[in-house]
């Protein structure tokens, strides 16, 4: 542990000032999960598939998949899905196989919901994230999978979330709304090409996976839908998430790793996870977000290269007593913003609870966040920054932090919180800045 810190308070810091001119950072998700070129390849309509928008097609689906599962090719499957709008209910992908929309192909969901299944609860939630008990199947859903890729030429996969907004707004929901897709306990995954739209609840929602690559998406949903996350990497590794455009009603990325004392039983972190050159807006949520749900722990995540208009929140690292776990070995670098509320926010009271079971005294570890190179036009307030009382905040490190426009007297608020700071405007609070000014503060940590 005295190591450890020693090297989080060393050797961060230091990254954070040569991070942004470092060679050797590899700069792309290509290569980290193989694309397979698979020969034996179906069709949805050699299924019975109707591309009339009208005609349910779950059947077709079920039939493909189930071919693909048990007369497995060597190589696997490549299901095409033709242009047209194929209504569905939800289905489960298997193993080694492509799922391939074709331009203007839309794989789109019912909106009856009795052709949405109930399945248990993650074992890292305890119960569905939004009732108790279990929740509804994701629409494109994947338990203990491997070699999958969802891709093609930029058709769309469609939730038609409508109905399910609505209950929520009505708060006629029985139990948690499904994702669009969630793949459980599944390695080799490549999600590109492919655009997502009006999820029901989150988007995209990798868990207890690892190895999953997901690029060149785009993630729509108005900007009131409720809770429609983009994509949310859960108690996952060995994740790359680049050059993706995402506006969602909510959170836009967020990482995440189970919810108070189930997450924390379950003790599944999400780890090694790159998201670089991802642009978009959440005009009254959060670009990318690091929780709230941590309990699993989470560390060793870059964020690179993020643009971000019209966004509430842009870097939001959110936590609460009774969440436990550790936010550690976090580096973003490079971030583009117009038009936000408030740039940069650090909270450890945010975040619900699953029952009265957690454990208030189970306190989060956040240790090592280093934000470099940020620069800001319209940003109204440039930050808050307020750990825990009895857990603060440690190594944090701010370095060229450029915003303009704030309204005056807009200043940043900290509390519980300890770190360095080197060239931010405006100036930061005297918790940061008392390294503001000379050298690096890699040097001012060292003396
Ligand atoms: C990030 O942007 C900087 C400046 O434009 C560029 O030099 C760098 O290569 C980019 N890095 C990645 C990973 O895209
Ligand atoms: C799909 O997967 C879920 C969860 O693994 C399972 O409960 C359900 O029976 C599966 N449905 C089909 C049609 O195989
Ligand atoms: C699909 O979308 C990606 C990401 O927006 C883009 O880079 C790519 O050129 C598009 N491909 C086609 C075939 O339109
Ligand atoms: C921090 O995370 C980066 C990126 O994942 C990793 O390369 C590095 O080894 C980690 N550093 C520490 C001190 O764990
Ligand atoms: C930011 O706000 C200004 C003033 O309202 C507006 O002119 C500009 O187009 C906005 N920028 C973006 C990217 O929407």
């Amino acid at each position: 542990m005295v190591h450890f810190l020693a090297f989080v308070w060393f050797v961060l810091p230091l990254l954070c000032i040569l991070g942004s001119t470092s060679a050797g950072y590899v700069t792309t998700c290509s290569g980290i999960v193989r694309m397979r070129y698979r020969r034996d390849v179906i069709s949805l309509t050699d299924f019975g598939g109707i591309g009339d928008g009208r005609t349910l097609n779950t059947l077709a689906f079920r039939k493909a998949i189930y071919r693909i599962e048990h007369l497995s090719r060597s190589g696997g499957t490549l299901l095409y899905i033709p242009p047209g709008v194929w209504l569905t209910g939800s289905f489960n992908l298997t193993s080694h196989m492509t799922l391939y929309l074709a331009k203007d192909a839309v794989i789109r969901a019912s909106q009856d919901t009795q052709n949405w299944p109930l399945i248990e609860p993650l074992p890292s939630y305890g119960r569905g994230r939004e009732r108790p008990g279990g929740r509804y199947m994701s629409f494109i859903h994947g338990d203990g999978l491997r070699d999958v890729i969802i891709t093609g030429e930029n058709g769309t996969i469609d939730g038609q979330g409508e109905v399910w907004w609505n209950m929520w707004r009505d708060r006629s929901l029985q139990f948690t709304r499904p994702n669009l897709i969630e793949l459980i306990n599944s390695n080799d995954i490549i999600i590109s090409n492919v655009v997502f739209r009006n999820s029901p609840f989150w988007n995209i929602h990798p868990v207890y996976c690892s190895n999953v690559v997901i690029r060149y998406v785009t993630v729509l949903a108005p900007p009131d839908s409720p809770n429609t996350d983009g994509i949310d990497p859960d108690s996952s590794s060995n994740m790359c998430i680049e050059d993706s455009y995402i506006s969602t009603g909510d959170d836009l990325v967020a990482i995440k790793s189970g919810w108070d004392e189930y997450g924390i039983a379950y003790a599944r972190p999400s780890s090694f996870i790159t998201i670089r050159r991802i642009s978009g807006s959440s005009l009254a949520f959060t670009g990318i977000a690091f929780g709230s749900e941590t309990s699993g722990g989470i560390s060793d995540i870059v964020v690179e290269n993020i643009t971000l208009v019209n966004t509430a929140t842009a870097i939001f690292l959110k936590t609460n007593a009774g969440r436990g776990g550790y936010i550690r070995n976090i580096t973003v670098r490079g971030v583009h913003l117009e038009n936000v509320t408030k740039a940069i926010k650090f909270a450890g009271d945010v975040g619900d609870h699953p029952d009265d079971k957690y454990d208030p005294r189970a306190l989060p570890v956040v240790e090592g966040v280093s934000i470099s190179d940020v620069w800001g036009v319209g940003v109204m307030q440039p930050g808050s920054m307020k750990g825990i009382n009895g857990a603060p905040f440690k190594g944090i490190c701010l370095s060229n932090v450029n915003l303009y426009g704030w309204v005056p007297g807009a200043q940043w608020k900290c509390t519980d919180i300890s770190g360095v700071a080197l060239g931010v405007r405006p100036w930061p609070c005297a918790e940061l800045a008392a390294t503001h000014g000379t050298g690096a503060c890699s040097l001012r940590v060292l003396s």
